[in-house]
């Protein structure tokens, strides 16, 4: 009989792109995904620790499915293996069974490979009375894409393709290079092994996926070393790859090569997720973030002169340990230099183990509250101004996805703007699924944009 899984992923792209693996490695092993937590034998909840508020979330989770993994056993007799994955899991290790007896696995981002064998070793246990308690953290990344590339089953039109992992920047605020470990770039020869198959499998979009990933320095068997740009250029001469994406990127790892990749690979799309925290210099230094303000809007404006449509994203962060109101009216005016398609902002986060936790300096948290809401509403404005520009052009938009209806498909525009289009009936639906087709934009809102087929 098959078995079910349920997987709840929290956070970042990684996350996405990991629990998307960990069900290519279930389904070998006879499970199917649910979307009922109640139904399944395996509940995965793959988890994010780069702010509280998620690592908070993840307990308040469990407790609700503690109660729920009781009943299904009343009920039916059935026992539920609850385990949680990524980054909090990573951090807090054991701590977590101590402080949740309910959870019956904890393993890492660099360890789900092993999902088989652990799930095994946890019903053996419940099959003899035992309580599981089984923990997987180590932190080596190789020997799991190994493991990875063969079971991998993505059938879809749009991928994400790891190729960078970690990360060595160790920004003072940030968990990531303890959670993730430290940088590592996937074998040339292994990316384009797994870009084969997605090339294969239909994939008509593929995003490359790194913490840093335009660090990417993967060696060929020959000993060569890949950059970024050289890699993007390759699979765009070498496959029918339509879109080529990458994220997330550092303004110290964008070199001349890669904004050059902007205006000359019609198969790289006019997107940049280029975070740059504060447009404080004192602020960014105290970040540890390796760049300057200057250097940062140097590179915005060499990639505007060889590709001007580009859409421009960010991440931000206010309120932190020592940022003034001077040092944060300097980031609203590098948001209104730079004039964003789109953008990440959030308050500064204490995380626990990183630099900036410590200092005394803290921001007070109405003082974090009251500049998040003066960013998000510039940012609010730009992304808007920029949805509205595209009204009455025509773009190609890849339809991925059905919407709420039957009728109703939904895509992404060059500038990773979602695009809604009601095609009229569930036949000219099918028909479009998952093909990349010329839209004209009719309308706008604050997230997304409507459309309709241009000819
Ligand atoms: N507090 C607030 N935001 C954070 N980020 C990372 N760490 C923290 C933290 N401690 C944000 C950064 C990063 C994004 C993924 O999350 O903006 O780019
Ligand atoms: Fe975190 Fe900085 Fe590394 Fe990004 S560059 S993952 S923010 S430490």
């Amino acid at each position: 009989m098959t078995k079910k899984l349920y997987i709840k992923t929290y956070g970042c792209q990684m996350n996405v792109y990991d629990t998307e693996r960990m069900v290519d490695v279930m389904a070998h092993e006879g499970y199917a995904v649910t979307e009922k937590p109640d139904d399944a034998d395996l509940v995965v909840l793959n988890t994010c620790h780069i702010r509280e508020k998620a690592a908070e979330k993840v307990y308040s989770d469990i407790g609700r499915l503690r109660v729920m993994k009781q009943k299904r056993i009343k009920k039916d007799g059935k026992e539920t293996i609850l385990a949680v994955g990524g980054c909090v899991a990573q951090a807090e290790g054991s701590e977590i069974q101590r402080r949740m007896p309910v959870v019956d696995m904890v393993f890492g981002p660099q360890t789900y490979h092993r999902l088989p064998e652990m799930t095994r070793a946890a019903d053996e246990a419940k099959s003899h009375g035992v309580r599981p308690r089984i923990v997987d953290t180590d932190l080596s990344v190789s020997e799991k894409f190994e493991s990875l590339s063969k079971k991998t089953v993505s059938p879809k039109r749009t991928a994400f393709l790891t190729i960078q992992e970690g990360c060595d920047k160790f920004c003072t605020y940030c968990v990531v290079p303890y959670t993730r470990g430290g940088e590592f770039s996937r074998s040339f020869e292994d990316v384009m092994k797994d870009a084969g198959k997605l090339h294969e499998a239909g994939v008509l979009e593929v995003t490359l996926l790194g913490q840093n990933v335009n660090a990417y320095h993967g060696l060929s068997g020959a000993g060569e070393e890949w950059s970024l740009a050289r890699l993007i250029r390759h699979l765009a001469d070498t496959t029918d790859f339509k879109r080529i994406r990458y994220t997330t990127s550092h303004p110290g790892d964008m070199t001349d090569e890669l904004i050059a990749i902007h205006g000359e690979v019609e198969q790289c799309m006019p997107y940049l997720h280029l975070p740059v925290q504060s447009g404080s210099d004192k602020i960014v230094k105290a970040m540890n973030r390796h760049h300057t303000i200057a250097s940062y809007m140097k590179n915005i404006e060499a990639i505007r002169a060889v590709r001007p449509d580009i859409a421009l994203s960010g991440d931000f962060i206010v309120g932190f340990p020592g940022e003034t109101d001077a040092d944060f009216q300097k980031t609203m005016k590098l948001v209104r230099d730079v004039n964003y398609a789109q953008a990440y902002s959030f308050m500064y986060s204490e995380r626990p183990g990183t630099p900036a936790a410590g200092w005394e300096n803290q921001v007070e948290s109405h003082v974090k509250s009251e500049r998040l809401a003066e960013l998000q509403q510039e940012l609010e404005r730009q992304q808007r101004a920029f949805n509205d520009k595209s009204v009455g052009k025509v773009m190609p938009v890849l339809l991925e996805r059905t919407g709420k209806q039957a009728s109703h498909l939904v895509g992404r525009s060059p500038y990773m703007q979602a695009v809604y289009v009601d095609v009229g009936n569930e036949e000219t639906a099918a028909q479009n699924f998952g093909k990349l087709v010329d839209m004209k934009i009719i309308s706008a809102g604050p997230r997304s944009l409507k459309g309709e087929f241009a000819n």
